[in-house]
């Protein structure tokens, strides 16, 4: 049917039969660097649970395209953020993804350039200082940093930063009623996929590929199975507007409850959640262009997308539980994990497959259907930072 001709009431599908975004934006190292600095600069961007950095000391390090960066706590208990970078000649600081500081001081491995955890030089090796030279003009280059839910962001655009309130969809979303700042990493998934992070997204964003790619996930979440997300996402869809089936109202298949391999609840179940929250199924809350959290009624996942070159992308999965069904010695939690990582290999391999064809010279913009309205979204967006 031309969905144009007659627009429908309650219909979500695009009418228009829009491009996508240029080829080369997913292969040109030019325009890759102009996305870091127009996108990933300047948004928050996720990059761990709070709890990952427990003891006072400890840090962890993080790339973001090009920008290397140094989490820590301090001896006070603080989080802070700098570039990973000393003020002397530039060499990275802390060359281990993470460990513990020896000391009070941030010591750089080159020279010996000391700073301490609050990012003051505090001495150099030198026998003697320059003239004009003074230790406070060379403070560690720090960075915006705020926690939500027990998630760290930071913000590279330092004083220039947007305000952290309102960027996160956290106020109109859906996990206001999970406990998030209580729950305890339980599995780490972590892959690193050779394909452009705009790909990442626009898989994310679509079902389309779902019946093709996902069967597991399409008989677990029988919509999906239509190719499609919600109700409003079919044409049709006030011929069934009486019928419950999950097939076109979504949520699980009858006599599931979450995704897992068997559908069942494993461990404790979130006891704050709404009726309507427990059919869900899952509640997605996403924050681009780094992360989404997907509440379910037993556990939380966190999957966090970093750039690490125009054509590679690093994604890393967190499943985040209550403490109790971690201590439950019975706690099946390989049957939840495998579920969702059996989902994030089969989208991977289909980001990968995305990025070989992207490649095509002729190849200038492809085109949206109907159901990829989130992509359309996401493209706008996309060139809304961009200023295109
Ligand atoms: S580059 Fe760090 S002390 Fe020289
Ligand atoms: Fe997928």
């Amino acid at each position: 049917m031309n969905i144009k001709a007659e627009k429908i009431a309650g219909y979500n599908g695009l009418t228009n039969a829009e491009p996508t975004l240029p080829g080369s934006h997913y292969v040109d190292p030019d325009h890759y660097a102009k996305e870091l600095g127009a996108i990933w600069y300047k948004n928050w961007i996720y990059l761990c649970r709070a709890s990952s950095l427990e003891r006072p000391l400890s840090y962890r390090t993080f790339t973001i395209g090009t920008q290397k960066v140094l989490l820590l706590r301090d001896e006070n208990g603080e989080l802070r953020a700098y570039h990973n970078t000393c003020r002397h000649r530039g060499s990275v600081l802390c060359t281990s993804d993470e460990g513990r500081l020896k000391s009070k001081l941030i010591t750089c491995p080159y020279h010996n350039w000391a700073y301490s955890t609050a990012g003051e030089l505090v001495r150099t090796p030198s026998l003697a200082m320059p003239d004009g030279f003074k230790l406070s003009d060379y403070p560690l280059y720090d960075i915006a940093l705020a926690e939500w839910g027990g998630f760290v962001f930071i913000n590279l655009a330092g004083t220039d930063a947007i305000d952290f309130e309102g960027t996160f969809e956290r106020d109109n979303a859906g996990l206001a009623n999970w406990p998030l700042d209580d729950l305890v990493s339980g599995h780490v998934y972590q892959k690193t996929v050779a394909c452009n992070w705009k790909v990442f997204w626009e898989n994310f964003s679509e079902c389309l590929h779902c019946p093709n790619l996902h069967p597991e996930l399409s008989a677990l979440v029988p919509i999906y199975g239509r190719s499609i997300i919600a109700e409003g996402d079919d044409p049709n869809w006030a011929d069934h507007a009486g019928d419950s089936d999950p097939k076109f109202k979504g949520g699980l298949r009858l006599n599931a409850q979450t995704w897992s391999m068997d559908g069942e609840v494993h461990g404790a179940r979130f006891d704050a959640l709404t009726p309507k929250e427990q059919k869900a199924g899952q509640t997605y809350v996403t924050n681009l262009p780094s992360v989404f959290v997907v509440g379910h009624v037993d556990y939380v996942r966190v999957v966090r997308v970093l750039p690490i070159g125009p054509e590679l992308t690093e994604l890393h999965s967190e499943w985040l539980f209550p403490a109790a069904s971690l201590e439950d010695p019975n706690f099946d939690m390989a049957n939840i994990t495998d579920f969702a990582t059996l989902v994030l290999d089969q989208d991977a391999d289909a980001c990968e497959m995305n990025q070989q064809g992207l490649h095509c010279e002729r190849h200038d913009t492809g085109v949206l259907m109907p159901e990829e309205y989130y992509v359309h979204m996401f493209h706008e967006w996309v060139r809304g930072q961009l200023g295109t």
